[in-house]
């Protein structure tokens, strides 16, 4: 019996090359696991976060997130995934606000079995929850996509909502940086086609008249108003702090991926709301689980305003971490490393 251990080392090269920047399997593979959470069939400790100061840091300094998880149903897959931001990068670096890594562990053995770039995954299974959440959530006839915040989740974000909206066709994207803007348009620009791409002033023109807008910034204060809010659209709210307390009150869905993890994350507008106790948790309509899984209703009519937030789940990433290993494993990709020769102890 061989003792060494090997692990797969998979750049972010290599995850892209085994179909991590594919968004309708992302969102397959998303769909299963909001479905299976639903079911009970995961195990989700609470996120833990460390960050040099309080809450406030997350949009300063930054902080790291780990995130461990395991998913079952036909995925059966378990390990985490360890994620910094630092909101600076973008501006001070040209580096990414969030970087990170997944292990993916042996569902037998429990020993690590893969090592990964987690940052495209992170991205793109964030955008496939989205997906997911515009298949059940959207007006139907959805065209005009508005999006506040031109940094990586909105470009992941507009690649999901085009591929459960095929008809959306006019992009509005705001940001306190008009470079940034102007990138996001020129870059998706080459990605995604049959829209056309406008920079908007600001938030207020990106959310009226749009049938869905999504906030992914890294704001501290709230950006969007209640007002500006139109019948029948509907909210992804990704980022922090992004709307005022009332844009929620006036929803008439309010969906969320768990509760039980967003109410103690304390950075985004409706755990902050809670903790303030200006948020009842009896008028969350429904996790988006029990909408996948056809228990509750998503959307009823095209009057409806609903609201949906994420605050992103660990399981997410190891079930898309354990798709790319297998396609890894298959198509002979990525870098066999040796954690040891024979363990030092047994
Ligand atoms: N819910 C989830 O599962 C999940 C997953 C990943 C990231 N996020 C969150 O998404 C947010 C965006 O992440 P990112 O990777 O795209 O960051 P990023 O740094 O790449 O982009 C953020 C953009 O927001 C812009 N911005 C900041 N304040 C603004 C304002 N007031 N109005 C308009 N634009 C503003 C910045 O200029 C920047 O271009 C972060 O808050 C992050 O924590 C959530």
């Amino acid at each position: 019996m061989t003792m060494n251990l090997e692990f797969l080392f998979l750049s972010q090269d290599d995850v892209n090359r085994c179909g991590g920047a594919d968004m309708k399997t992302m969102i397959d593979i998303i769909e299963k696991v909001i479905s299976l959470h639903d079911k009970g069939d995961y195990v989700l400790p609470t996120k833990s976060t460390l960050r040099w100061g309080g809450l406030d840091a997350e949009t300063t300094s930054g902080r790291i997130n780990s995130m461990p998880g395991f998913i079952g149903g036909d995925i059966q897959a378990s390990g985490i995934k360890w994620i910094s931001s630092a909101p600076q990068n973008p501006f001070k670096y040209n580096l990414p606000r969030a970087a990170g890594v997944i292990v993916l562990n042996n569902p037998e053995t429990l020993l690590p079995e893969s090592i990964m770039d987690g940052t495209l995954i992170s991205a793109m299974r964030t955008g496939a929850v989205s997906g997911v959440v515009a298949k059940h959530l959207a007006k139907e006839d959805s065209k005009v996509l508005g999006l506040i915040g031109a940094g990586v989740q909105n470009r992941t974000q507009l690649k999901a909502i085009q591929a459960v909206c095929p008809n959306i066709d006019r992009v509005k994207v705001a940001d306190l940086s008009l470079d940034r803007a102007q990138k996001f348009c020129d870059e998706m620009a080459l990605e995604v086609k049959d829209v056309t791409f406008e920079i908007v002033s600001g938030a207020e023109e990106a959310v009226r008249g749009s049938d869905i807008f999504i906030t992914a910034t890294v704001t501290e204060k709230p950006i969007v108003k209640k007002d500006w809010v139109d019948k029948g659209s509907l909210h992804i709210h990704v980022g922090s702090h992004e709307c005022e307390f009332d844009v929620i009150d006036q929803a008439d869905k309010v969906v969320v991926d768990d509760w039980e993890e967003l109410k103690h994350r304390g950075v985004e507008t409706i755990s902050i709301m809670y903790s303030e106790g200006k948020f009842d948790p009896s008028n969350i309509h429904a996790e988006l689980g029990s909408i996948v899984n056809g228990k509750k209703a998503g959307r009823e009519n095209d009057e409806e305003r609903i609201y949906f937030n994420s605050v992103g789940m660990g399981i997410e990433d190891v079930a898309v971490a354990k798709y790319i290993y297998d396609q890894a494993k298959a198509k002979g990709i990525g870098q066999a490393l040796n954690l040891w020769n024979k363990p030092a102890f047994v």
